[in-house]
């Protein structure tokens, strides 16, 4: 089969990588892509990932069985659903359904309707009301942008004047649409789950990102600066309730509300007192979680995804090894931070490094987006998996990058 991976990104290099192990697969193509994802698939950088009708016309004519589409916007601009109508089969959900993430707001009045555990919320639509609402309201509060926001959409508000510069950033006009949550306490972590229709099955293991820029959860909050699994203090029982509380009441209330959702949705959750509760849903791989999962995986993600197609049985299998994947970024992100410097020392390594964000000049490697290169770690335990990624981690040359030191330390 020839397979066609939408996206650019670390998430997207290890897709690709993965599926083109799988012994169904003969060729993995990849628009965008990027120039170090070219081991694995073929690079398509001249076509971007907004062009759907070059990406259908791509499809068409390099006989492509299955497209997987990595990041959020192409599915919630509907590159699925036109995909779809060409008569090519795609794994990822219709515009529709991948408003689970597109729309915080959907989210949330989903999960209030078939009671499924996530923060208590309100959603203030004009900034009068939200300066209102602030002075009274609960210390601290989340306050959450609808609409996609690269995981930079989010303020946690810890004082009332903090809430003030909060509305002031998020309401730009009188009318904006956020949601303010509730504050939950807790360990974060991350569960993909396999839907097709209400048929969902989760992965057996889970991961944790760790989201604030700087070492101990300080600082703003990112894409994701590093992921490990599995998360041996997160036990097998907090997995069947989330399963039992959380995916399987989503499959069936998508379902139910009339949206056919089949790719994988990432239930990013946080364990409270009371249990595991929503932070976010996603209608795609988490990124970095999907580069440790993958490269943990030793089943076929091929197989799976046409196992999901048919609604069969999903025996996922993996490695006894744990890993962890630290990620560096470019100086000043999620702020602004400068583009073109020199990244060096990963290119003879390249199996061990996931590249989210680099550009070959002609001469060598650049810098040119916020998350850079996921440097891979693996071994017996998450110590030596740390050790091994830390590494490589220092094999990278570069000024311009910076990292958190201290990926998976709540698992040592
Ligand atoms: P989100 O984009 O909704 O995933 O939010 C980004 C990050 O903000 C999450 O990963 C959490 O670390 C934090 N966060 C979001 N909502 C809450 C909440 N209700 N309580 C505590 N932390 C939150
Ligand atoms: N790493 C979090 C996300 O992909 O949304």
């Amino acid at each position: 089969m020839n397979i066609l991976v939408i996206g650019g990104g670390g998430r997207e290099h290890v897709l690709a990588k993965k599926l083109s192990k799988s012994p169904l697969v003969e060729q993995v193509f990849a628009i965008p892509g990027n120039d170090a994802m070219t081991h694995v698939a073929e690079v398509h950088s001249e076509i971007a990932e907004t062009e759907h009708e070059k990406i259908v016309t791509f499809a068409q004519e390099h006989k492509i069985q299955w497209t997987v589409i990595g990041p959020e916007q192409p599915l919630t601009e509907g590159l699925a659903d036109r995909l779809r109508k060409a008569g090519v089969k795609v794994f990822g959900p219709n515009k529709a359904a991948a408003q689970i993430e597109g729309s915080k707001s959907f989210a949330k009045q989903l999960m209030a309707k078939y009671d499924i555990p996530t923060a208590e919320y309100q959603e203030i639509d004009t900034k009068t009301d939200a300066l209102r609402y602030i002075e009274q309201c609960e210390l601290p509060i989340v306050l959450k942008k609808d609409g996609l926001a690269a995981g930079k959409g989010v303020i946690i508000a810890e004082t009332r004047e903090a809430a003030r510069d909060a509305v002031e950033t998020l309401y730009p006009d009188e009318n904006s649409k956020v949601v303010f949550e509730q504050f939950l306490q807790g360990e974060e972590f991350s569960l993909m789950t396999f839907v097709n229709g209400d048929y969902a099955v989760p992965f057996d293991t889970i991961a944790q990102d760790h989201k604030r820029a700087y070492d101990h959860d300080e600082g703003p909050n990112t894409g994701g600066m590093g992921a490990y699994c599995p998360v041996p203090h997160i036990g097998q029982d907090v997995l069947d309730v989330t399963n039992e509380r959380i995916a399987q009441p989503i499959a069936r209330a998508l379902q139910e509300e009339g949206y056919h959702f089949f790719g994988l949705l990432y239930i990013g959750a946080i364990l409270t007192e009371e249990g595991p509760k929503v932070i976010e849903f996603n209608a795609r791989f988490g990124d970095p979680e999907a580069q440790v999962l993958l490269t943990r995986m030793e089943s076929d993600l091929m197989a799976h995804i046409i196992q999901l197609e048919a609604r069969e049985p999903i025996n996922m299998s993996w490695k006894e090894d744990s890993v962890v994947g630290v990620m560096l970024a470019s100086k000043g992100y999620p702020n602004a931070y400068e583009k073109g410097h020199v990244v060096t020392g990963f290119e003879s390594d390249i199996d061990h490094y996931f590249v989210s964000g680099l550009k070959h000049d002609g001469t060598s490697y650049v810098n040119a987006g916020g998350r850079v290169i996921l440097a891979i770690g693996e071994g017996d335990t998450i110590a030596d998996a740390q050790r091994e990624a830390y590494r490589r981690v220092e094999q990278v040359k570069s000024d311009a990058l910076f990292y958190r030191k201290d990926i998976a330390n709540k698992a040592l």
